[in-house]
């Protein structure tokens, strides 16, 4: 039932995604599927850099893997749940292979610690998001039957100069991490358990991986972090200890803002996203940055996860109900054809009909270009799950999620409606699902447009006329190469 409509970015519903790269003769063979977010995925090709290293290369076939790595996700208990099921599954590839290894690297590793080994015999190694770097180590203590665990989370570590190896990508469009780790303490989130405090990556090394993916061809590119506008450069080391960096650092940080005009100065022709916003965080000074650069996507991803400001007081967000539409408000003053996104959680502890009414009259007033809807799952040692009871009935939780999932739905048609007889540019990213004789691509607001092929080409920036649409999709007709990104 936890629904995200549409295939606009890539996320929950990219499960256990298998990736390949450089298929060697004879050297050993890491396997490595990748669930949850965004930065899962950018994670899995940073282990499989460290890995390369360490003379693996990685291959799409389970069949001829030595080692076996899943990075996974403790988002909602459900899935946790998906990954158990996978681990179960390599009962019978254990069996025909008993040298074969298995690691689980992400959340549930860090969540779990070592306590995952008792509870998942078949695990060898354990390694949390911080400890990537030590995994040839990790793997070497392997032989003998022995097992292995790091889940220290680091104050410092952004893996900063490791260079990913893009895995299983379509070599249009990239990730690069800019934070790690998230201070926030949303009451219903793991992740600050999971990913530890948060931390910046040095804007040069940033600019660098962007410039270094243009060269290579890429045309678009997200800036990834679990609240990007909380981004603070002041030499390393975690936010919160900003007050005691020296005056010099403190007078010359790098802001989200700054960051954002350097990467879109740095790469022009590229296309620039980012993810995720946290409203509390999000100021007036990235705004204005999108709106000065042709470049950066008019696209913000926004979660509110309830219109309620009793509700969101009880999630810790930093933020009520008026607050937030006062920011929508500043979005579209400023930048006039933003798409706005939303993550909402239905079921949250003592949410009430009334509480539930008003998630509805929000999205009523925002009307969201989509959405990623979740039903409220109690994470072991958050602090909802210490202090509330989980006291909405599943069967509750589901009814009210489904309300959720419908308005958008009708929002999205709506939104995409509005498109129709308009020109858009769009990125095409690929050949159609449905039929080898179109092409799909992606607008600057992250609309997904289908149209027929013709000379065109994955890479290509085309100007597209929007003929119709359904609430997932608009389709187009191609006018000529656009001018612009
Ligand atoms: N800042 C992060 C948020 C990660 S979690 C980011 O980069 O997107 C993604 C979404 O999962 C949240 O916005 C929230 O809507 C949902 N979520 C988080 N914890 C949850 C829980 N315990 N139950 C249900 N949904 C949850
Ligand atoms: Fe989670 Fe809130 Fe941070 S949702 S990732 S604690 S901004």
């Amino acid at each position: 039932m936890n629904t995200r409509l549409g295939e606009k970015i890539m996320d929950e519903n990219r499960q256990g995604e298998a990736t390949v790269i450089d298929e060697r003769e004879g050297g050993k063979k890491l396997y490595i599927e990748s669930y949850g977010c965004q930065m899962n995925f950018s994670d899995s090709e940073i282990v499989a850099s460290i890995l390369n290293k360490d003379g693996y290369s990685t291959t799409g076939n389970i069949e001829e893997a030595d080692l076996v790595l899943l990075n996974t996700c403790s988002i909602r208990d459900k899935a946790e749940q998906t990954v158990r099921k996978r681990i179960s599954q390599f009962n019978k590839l254990k069996a025909d292979k008993p040298e074969l290894k298995i690691g689980v690297l992400g959340c549930m590793a860090e969540r779990m610690k070592a306590n995952l080994l008792e509870e998942e015999k078949l695990v060898d190694l354990v390694a949390g998001p911080d400890a990537y770097r030590d995994l040839p180590n990790l793997v070497g203590e392997l032989d003998g039957g022995r097992k292995a665990v790091n889940v220290i989370l680091s104050k410092e570590e952004t893996y900063d100069n490791i260079e990913p190896v893009r895995l299983g990508g379509n070599g249009i469009t990239a990730f690069i991490s800019i934070t790690r780790g998230c201070d926030n303490m949303c009451s219903f989130c793991v992740v600050p358990f999971t990913r530890g405090r948060e931390r910046s990556r040095n804007p040069q090394t940033i600019v660098d991986e962007a410039l270094d993916l243009w060269n290579r061809g890429y045309k678009e590119i997200t800036l990834l972090g679990q609240n990007v506008d909380s981004y603070l450069w002041f030499g390393g080391g975690p936010k919160k200890d900003f007050h005691k960096a020296s005056d010099m650092a403190q007078a010359t940080a790098v802001s989200f803002g700054k960051l954002l005009s350097m990467v879109a100065e740095a790469v022009p022709g590229m296309r620039i996203r980012f993810a995720t916003s946290n409203p509390q965080d999000m100021h007036d000074e990235v705004l204005h940055v999108i709106a000065n650069y042709q470049n950066i996507c008019n696209y913000i991803h926004l979660p509110v996860q309830s219109g309620s400001s009793r509700v969101l007081k009880l999630m810790n967000r930093g933020h009520n109900r008026e607050e937030y539409i006062a920011l929508i408000d500043r979005i579209r003053n400023i930048i006039p054809d933003c798409a706005i996104s939303q993550d909402m959680i239905c079921g949250f502890p003592t949410e009430t009909e009334e509480d539930h009414q008003e998630t509805l009259s929000l999205m009523d007033y925002v009307k969201y270009d989509y959405g990623y809807m979740f039903y409220y799952s109690e994470r072991p040692n958050t602090m909802a799950a210490r202090k509330m009871e989980d006291d909405i009935p599943l069967e509750e939780k589901k009814r009210r999620l489904t309300e959720v999932i419908d308005k958008q739905r009708e929002h999205s048609l709506l939104r995409n409606e509005e498109n129709v007889g308009k020109e858009a540019v769009v990125l095409v990213e690929g050949v159609s699902k449905k039929s080898d004789a179109q092409l799909f691509g992606r607008t600057s607001q992250n609309n997904v447009v289908v149209f027929d092929r013709a000379d065109y080409k994955a890479g290509d920036f085309v100007l597209v006329k929007i003929t119709g649409c359904n609430s997932a999709t608009l389709q187009g007709e191609a006018i000529e190469y656009a001018k612009t990104v």
